[in-house]
């Protein structure tokens, strides 16, 4: 993917418009099924990192199955291709609801309170169930980010093993997969590692499992200077300690990943239009843009760091700017204090590594659109895969006024 593709797209399909890399995408595909070298290894796509559908018919045909945390996205899974078998619904807070759509889609569920689990044993007897256990570790790369530990919502703890057995035993269910997830966006492998050795200690309590899932959470590397993660080191060791389990435990288990960023970050792209230069009388220079946190909101949500490219002047001289949107909030903003080849209004730039929770993330805030979609195939040719959404759209879900404005 070079530059002039991308300002070729803007030029089509106009700003903002999210782009999408498969040759990116699929590269990421190749490593982690490199890294991972068990011979039993299922990834399952976290689809709330991107649903763009073709995006996620791509990662099915890849053999992903799907990680899904709405019943929605089980049923987008399925859409996609995926088989039933190879899909996981991780309820947060489930409600009735959710939990009997989920079982009529025939996936798994994935549970994370004991009174759900009473609850999904006594609707459904003698059913399969996977349970997400909380390790009591936690790792991320903002607080928000960490899903492990005594502070946060997710999971049943580990320490409460007995009671899950016990209901499992009362309603007949079968434990066939435990599942952890324990943070987003990880660079350091410590924390998994020591949850890998606390999950497998537990698995080693149960009988009958097919599968162990540790979710996701492998981390991308937003800033130039920060460290890769080492895919291949983490996905040896991993498999290692997995495969010295299996031997013990008697049986080739299936060991279940959930990555959605690691897939999906890199190979997006937010192109954005300069609409407006402003400099104050104290030096600071304002660009603004046809975009804002409405459509990628993890800058000021996550106090997170997106490289910016300056696609229609790549070579300018480097200056310090303020990256803003559109939007009538302090918190729109892609960057601060941020060095870019010299801005002029009409530029086209690049919000780089927006692949992932970046679409997925956007709303209709001030009644803005959100962006068109556009795919990139390996050979260059590009689809528009979602239309810009157009004041039409937004509204269409309203009931008719009861009065006629319109002259
Ligand atoms: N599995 C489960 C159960 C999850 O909750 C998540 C992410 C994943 C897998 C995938 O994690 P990943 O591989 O993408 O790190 N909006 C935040 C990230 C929230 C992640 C929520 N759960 C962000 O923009 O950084």
């Amino acid at each position: 993917m070079n530059k002039r593709d991308l300002l070729q797209i803007a030029k089509e399909h106009r700003t903002p418009t999210y782009v999408y890399d498969l040759e990116k995408l699929e590269k990421q595909i190749n490593k982690l099924k490199k890294a991972f070298t068990y011979p039993r290894t299922k990834f399952l796509y976290a689809v709330k990192a991107n649903f763009n559908l073709h995006l996620v018919e791509n990662i099915v045909k890849n053999g992903f199955g799907i990680d899904a945390v709405s019943p929605e996205e089980a049923e987008l899974g399925i859409r996609c291709g995926a088989e039933h078998s190879s899909i996981i619904f991780t309820g947060n807070n489930m409600g009735d609801e959710d939990m009997k759509r989920a079982h009529e889609l025939k996936v798994l569920l994935n549970i994370d309170s004991l009174s759900r689990l009473k609850k999904f044993g006594s609707s459904y007897p003698n059913s399969d169930v996977c349970v997400r256990f909380n390790p009591d570790v936690g790792a991320g790369n903002h607080h928000y980010n960490i899903t492990g530990g005594e502070e946060s919502k997710f999971g049943i703890s580990y320490l409460q093993l007995q009671d899950v057995l016990k209901i499992i035993n009362i309603h007949n269910l079968r434990l066939v997969g435990i599942h952890h997830h324990i943070g987003s966006g990880w660079l350091n492998m410590s924390s998994p590692l020591s949850a890998l050795e606390i999950i497998l200690d537990l698995a080693s309590k149960i009988q009958g499992l097919d599968f162990i899932d540790l979710g996701g959470g492998f981390g991308i590397p937003y800033k130039p200077d920060e460290e890769e993660l080492d895919i291949n080191r983490l996905g040896n060791k991993v498999s290692e300690m997995f495969s010295t389990f299996c031997e013990k435990y008697g049986k080739e288990l299936e060991l279940r990943l959930e990555p959605g960023r690691y897939v999906v970050a890199q190979a997006g792209h937010l192109l954005v239009r300069v609409t407006t230069i402003k400099e104050n009388p104290q030096g600071k220079i304002f660009v603004g843009v046809d975009s804002g946190m409405n459509h990628m909101i993890r800058v000021p949500l996550y106090d997170a760091y997106h490289e910016i490219i300056n696609l229609s002047n790549p070579n300018g001289e480097q200056k310090d700017y303020d990256v803003c949107g559109n939007v009538c909030e302090s918190s729109d903003f892609f960057a601060k204090d941020r060095q870019l080849p010299f801005v002029r209004e009409g530029d086209i730039l690049s919000i780089e590594d927006t692949g992932a929770y970046g679409f997925a993330m956007s709303s209709n805030y001030q009644l803005r659109a959100r962006p068109a979609e556009v795919i990139i195939y390996e050979d260059g040719t590009t689809f528009l895969s979602r239309k810009r959404e157009t004041l039409k759209d937004i509204l269409s879900k309203y009931e008719k006024l009861n009065q006629n404005h319109q002259s």
